[in-house]
C-alpha cells in the first residue's frame, strides 16, 4: 500500500508555501541574511514544534518567516517544495502564500511574488509540475488591510488565480471580509477560505453564502451540523482535508478518530493535503500513508481521493482529463 500511495499521480490543493520552510533552510537563509533566530540550533527549534492549538503554531510560523528578505529567499523556499512535489508524484499543486506576513515587515509585494513565481514557472518547464497560485488574506488583520493587499496584487493578476483566507480563525468569521471578497470575485479571481478548522459550522456556511467560495479549506467541523453537510454535498463543494495538520494542531486527538472516512461515506468531496508540512511531520505522501493506516482505507478509497484531487483543482477540463488519464494508466497496471 505504501508503494501504491507513493506512486499514484496526485494533486495538492492546500499548501502554505511558508509552511514548507524546513529548519535546515531557515537556518541557512538566516545566516545568509545575517539574522539571529531565537533558537540556538535546528534541534532546539524543532523542540518548539509542539502545538496546543492553531495560534501556538501560527506564532512560530510567522516568526520563521522573519528571515525571508530577498527575492532569492522566496525562490529557494518555493523551489525546495517543488522538488519534493516532483519526488512525491504530485503532478499539480495549488500553493498559498501570505503576502501580508511579509509586507507588514517592510518586504515589498513584488519581492515576494517574483521569487515564488520564478520557481513555479521553472517547475513547469524543468519538472513538469504545474501549479496555481492562491493569495491568502490574513483574517486576524482588518478588512481594510486586505483591500490594500488586493490592490498590490493588481499588477500581478496574470500570476494569481485565487484569493484565499487563512490565519487565526476563531473570532474572525468569513463575513468580516464580505466586501473585499466581493471585489475579488468581481475582478475575476476564484475564492477559497479556511473554515471549520477550529471555527464552528456557521463559518463554513458563511464561506459558502457570504464569500461564495469555490472550495473550502479544512471544513472538519461541518460534520457537527447535518444541514451544512447536506449543503456541501448538494453543491459538490470540495474540502481540502489535512490529516497531519489536524493531529498536530489538536483538531483531532488521534488519526484513528479523524473524520475523513465518515466524510467519504457521507459522499463529501474530500481531498488529502499537507497544509504546512515542515511543521506537521510530513508532506503529501506521508499524509496519505498515515491516514490510510489509521482508518484502514482501501486502495479504492485512495484512488477515489487522488481522483478527487484533480477534479477539485482549478485546472481546466482538458488539463484535468489529461491528469486523470495518467492516474488511470497507473491504476490499470
Ligand atoms: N496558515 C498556515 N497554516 C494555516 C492553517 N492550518 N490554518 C490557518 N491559517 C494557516
Ligand atoms: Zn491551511
Amino acid at each position: 500500500m505504501k508503494k501504491f500511495i507513493e506512486g499514484i499521480p496526485k494533486a495538492e490543493l492546500h499548501l502554505h508555501i511558508e509552511g514548507t520552510f524546513e529548519p535546515e533552510l531557515m537556518f541557512r537563509i538566516a545566516k545568509r541574511n545575517d539574522i539571529k533566530l531565537n533558537y540556538k540550533n535546528i534541534k532546539d527549534l524543532k523542540k518548539a514544534y509542539n502545538f496546543a492549538n492553531l495560534q501556538e503554531f501560527l506564532d512560530i510560523y510567522y516568526m520563521g518567516c522573519n528571515v525571508l528578505l530577498h527575492e532569492v529567499d522566496f525562490y529557494d523556499l518555493t523551489w525546495a517544495y517543488l522538488l519534493k512535489a516532483k519526488e512525491q508524484n504530485i503532478l499539480h499543486t495549488e500553493i498559498m502564500f501570505d503576502p501580508q506576513t511579509h509586507t507588514e515587515r517592510g518586504i515589498s509585494f513584488d519581492t515576494v511574488i517574483n521569487g515564488i513565481h520564478r520557481a513555479l514557472t521553472q517547475a513547469e518547464t524543468k519538472l513538469g509540475v504545474t501549479s496555481k497560485l492562491i493569495m491568502s488574506i490574513l483574517r486576524h488583520l482588518p478588512e481594510q488591510a486586505a483591500f490594500v493587499t488586493l490592490e498590490q496584487a493588481a499588477p500581478f493578476k496574470e500570476w494569481i488565480d485565487v484569493i484565499g483566507l487563512d490565519s487565526s480563525e476563531i473570532g474572525h468569521p468569513p463575513s468580516k471580509f464580505k466586501r473585499v471578497f466581493q471585489k475579488a470575485k468581481e475582478e475575476g479571481y476564484l475564492i477559497v477560505a479556511h473554515a471549520g478548522e477550529e471555527g464552528p459550522p456557521d463559518y463554513v456556511t458563511e464561506a459558502l453564502e457570504v464569500l461564495h467560495v469555490n472550495r473550502i479549506d479544512h471544513g472538519n467541523r461541518s460534520l457537527e451540523d447535518n444541514d451544512v453537510v447536506s449543503d456541501l454535498i448538494e453543491r459538490k463543494m470540495a474540502l481540502t482535508i489535512c490529516p497531519l495538520s489536524n493531529l498536530k494542531l489538536k483538531v483531532v486527538s488521534d488519526l484513528k478518530v479523524h473524520p475523513l472516512k465518515e466524510m467519504l461515506l457521507k459522499g463529501l468531496f474530500v481531498t488529502i493535503n499537507s497544509d504546512d508540512p515542515a511543521y506537521f511531520g510530513g508532506y503529501l505522501n506521508e499524509n496519505y500513508i498515515e491516514i490510510q493506516k489509521a482508518l484502514n482505507l482501501s486502495k479504492q478509497d485512495i484512488v477515489q481521493i487522488a481522483t478527487n484531487s484533480f477534479k477539485a483543482s482549478f485546472l481546466n477540463e482538458i488539463e484535468k482529463n489529461a491528469m486523470l488519464l495518467k492516474l488511470k494508466e497507473f491504476t490499470d497496471v
